[in-house]
């Protein structure tokens, strides 16, 4: 069996939430993890971590992003695995979005582990090594308010799809993770910027946008003393991002796609995934009947069966 200490990771993001408990994790198993972060502070904090090389790393500096490549090509040691972690998203009616507040978002999203991709992308073919983005649930369905930062995750998708076809006969792997609701700093670290999103909403926007004002004024923390169900909607440890994580990177077989979160959650993106399919069979040019539907399924959960 490889030797972890062999198999060198970077991960983007690390300084908070899921990319410091990933961080963390990889390096309690003896991974070798560059972890990226923007402030010194958190790369003084990252360095006090056995097996832990920080990086300063904005994704969307491209200077940063071949610099950080430099360093890990100059260690010697190569590069297994790309975690693309690192990402942003704010809340807003999509009237409220500027395009320079698109063009950031979907650069921090989807630009920046495609600059990651690319700079990294010798070493891991070197290496046959793995490449993991962090999509989410977001990825595959579309609710109002989360309008940019859906838009991203759904570029996420295709563009996970499209790598993982790509690369799959040079031997690197790609998948995306794609969490519910996780436990991290993402909704403390994006709430200023949602509430001016909301606080610049015009009519016919303006009353609902009060409304939710007023409602991130009351909410209150969610109960952590609450039993876990299949319907609350809790957030998760990020615990379960790592085990797939874990799963994407060292399974001799790893999934494509992982979709993790409460059954709640999992369910709700089952449902809005057969209702988007029956959308695409509304058309007699094309359609398969209601047997012809059923026949399909069988045949695809056949050939997953292997
Ligand atoms: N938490 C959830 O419920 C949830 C659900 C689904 C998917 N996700 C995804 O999980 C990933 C991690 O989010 P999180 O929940 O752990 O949030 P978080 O605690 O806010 O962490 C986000 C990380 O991204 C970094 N980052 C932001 N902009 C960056 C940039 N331009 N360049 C480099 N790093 C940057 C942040 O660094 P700074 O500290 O320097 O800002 C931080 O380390 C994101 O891709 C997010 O979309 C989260």
């Amino acid at each position: 069996m490889t030797h972890p200490s062999t198999q060198a990771i970077i991960v983007t993001g690390a300084s908070s939430g899921i990319g410091r408990h990933l961080t963390i994790r990889l390096a309690e198993r003896g991974h070798p993890v560059y972890a990226t972060a923007r402030k010194e502070t958190d790369m003084e904090s990252l360095s006090k971590i056995e097996n832990v090389i920080p990086l300063l790393v904005d994704v969307r500096n491209a200077e940063q992003v071949k610099a950080a490549s430099e360093k890990v090509s100059q260690s010697g040691h190569g590069l297994y695995g790309l975690v693309n972690n690192a990402g942003v998203g704010e809340l807003g009616m999509l009237s409220t979005w500027t395009d320079e507040e698109m063009l950031n978002i979907f650069n921090v999203n989807v630009f920046g582990p495609h600059r990651m991709t690319n700079a990294f992308l010798q070493l891991l073919t070197e290496s046959k090594g793995r490449i993991v983005n962090i999509g989410s649930q977001g990825g595959m369905l579309a609710s109002k308010y989360y309008g940019p930062y859906i838009m991203t995750k759904h570029a996420l998708e295709a563009y996970t799809a499209i790598l993982h076809d790509e690369l799959e006969p040079y031997g690197v792997h790609v998948s995306v993770v794609q969490p519910g609701g996780i436990i991290s700093d993402i909704g403390g670290n994006m709430m200023a910027g949602t509430i001016a999103h909301f606080k610049r909403a015009q009519p016919p926007f303006k009353e609902e946008a009060d409304m939710v004002l007023q409602s991130f004024a009351e909410e209150s923390e969610p109960n952590p003393n609450e039993p876990k169900s299949a319907t609350n909607r809790i957030p998760s440890s990020p615990e379960i991002v790592w085990e797939a994580v874990q799963d994407a990177l060292f399974a001799d077989k790893p999934k494509m796609r992982y979709l993790v979160g409460t059954r709640w959650e999992g369910n709700r993106v089952i449902h809005a995934l057969i209702a988007k399919l029956l959308d695409e069979n509304d058309n007699p040019k094309h359609n398969y009947s209601r047997d012809e539907l059923i026949e399909l399924l069988d045949q695809h959960l056949a050939k997953r069966m292997g």
